[in-house]
């Protein structure tokens, strides 16, 4: 017998391994875990594909002691990942299992795909799951699941998936959607902290009604947390955000150019602002593209460069500024869902954004799997 130590879905597991097994038994019969499924045990149906250091490997062609110090994700392993939850949802839209014997395998090999690929043609998804095999459903609507899910996506950063797997030793379930990218613009060179990253929003109404209320802007910025516009001058908006840092309750004056490409369906802007209270300044640039997204719905996505300067500069470590971004992003899609709807307009008077309220249901997420 041998001492295996590994992580096991975010898990520390250490256990005593004959040599000779390999890892699929030891998921299975060992820990129990019997999402892994054994068909061909000879490395030909993909069947046991499972995530080791974030790469998908045969568990059937892996001795379980050859794990020792790695991570390792079976499909247990994902119930707070939303890239696999778009994914299983799209499996069932899209009729993409029967039996279902093959569908860890193949998602998470259709995980490994949309993630590092990002958006994806239906012929390379073909050559990329020409691992995994499907014996009753046939293909078709696995690729359309899997095409569906990675319109509009870029390919994850390697950052992003190197703290993912770091934040998973430490025993938390990561959901990630931003892509850090790098500064594109002098913002990244001038004085203060900055950074960059891009978002998708998924928003459930068609592109053009969504792209129609995008480009008007005195009707969409209610669905901003905390944005006012008082006033518009062609390309020149003026306007406020208020936040809430606990009892630091800074808001931000500024003014920003905007420029649309209705064709494209595209969107740009710059700005700048400064808050008096806290002497912090924020210079930003934004674009944002409507796309098509699964269900006849939309995404939205926004690329966003900013940098800032002053007392609010030490809130700019990039974890905390994500969780702001993304908690703003849950918050706008919902919003402009129910303007859309007409059923539940946003409020008129803009309530300040309450930053400490969305790290810690953004972390809560993470930890617990709820907000
Ligand atoms: S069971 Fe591992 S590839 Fe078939
Ligand atoms: S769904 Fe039955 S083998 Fe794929």
């Amino acid at each position: 017998m041998a001492t295996l130590s590994l992580s096991i879905n975010g898990r520390s597991v250490t256990a005593e391994v004959e040599p000779r097994t390999h890892l699929a038994d030891f998921l299975r019969s060992d820990q129990h875990l019997t999402g892994t499924h054994l068909g061909c045990e000879q490395g030909v149906c993909g069947a046991c594909t499972v995530l080791i250091d974030g790469k998908p490997q045969r568990a059937c062609l892996t001795f379980a002691i050859d794990c020792d110090g790695a991570d390792v994700r079976s499909i247990e392993g994902f119930e707070n990942d939303l890239l696999m939850n778009e994914l299983r949802a799209a499996f069932s839209k899209f009729h993409a299992l029967q039996c279902g014997f093959c569908t860890p395998g193949m998602l998470a090999s259709a995980r490994d795909i949309v993630s590092r690929l990002g958006e994806v043609s239906e012929k390379r998804i073909r050559l990329e799951l020409s691992g995994n095999i499907c014996r009753c459903t046939g293909y078709v609507g696995i690729v359309e699941a899997i095409r569906s899910v990675s319109l509009g996506k870029a390919p994850e950063s390697f950052a992003v998936a190197a703290a993912a797997t770091r934040l998973e030793r430490l025993g938390a379930d990561v959901v990630i959607r931003s892509t850090e990218t790098a500064p594109t613009s002098q913002l990244g060179r001038s004085k203060g902290e900055g950074g960059s990253l891009e978002e998708r929003i998924v928003i459930n109404a068609p592109p053009e009604e969504v792209w129609g209320a995008l480009s008007d802007l005195r009707r969409v910025a209610p669905c901003v947390p905390g944005a006012e516009i008082t006033e518009i001058d062609g390309e020149l908006i003026k306007g406020r955000v208020k936040m809430a840092l606990g009892p630091i309750k800074p808001s931000f004056r500024g003014e920003a150019r905007v420029s649309l490409n209705p064709a494209a369906r595209e969107g740009k802007m710059t700005g700048l602002g400064r808050d008096k209270g806290t002497g912090s300044s924020a210079e930003g640039e934004a674009s944002w593209r409507v796309i098509e997204g699964p269900a006849n719905g939309s995404v939205v996505v926004v690329s966003m460069n900013w940098r800032l300067t002053g007392m609010l500069s030490q809130f700019n470590r990039s974890s905390i500024v994500r969780d702001v971004v993304r908690g703003l992003a849950t918050a706008f899609a919902a919003n402009l869902e129910a303007m859309l709807k007409g059923d539940a307009p946003p409020p008129s008077e803009p309530e300040s954004l309450n930053v400490l309220q969305l790290i810690w249901s953004m972390i809560r997420q993470r930890l617990f799997g709820r907000s």
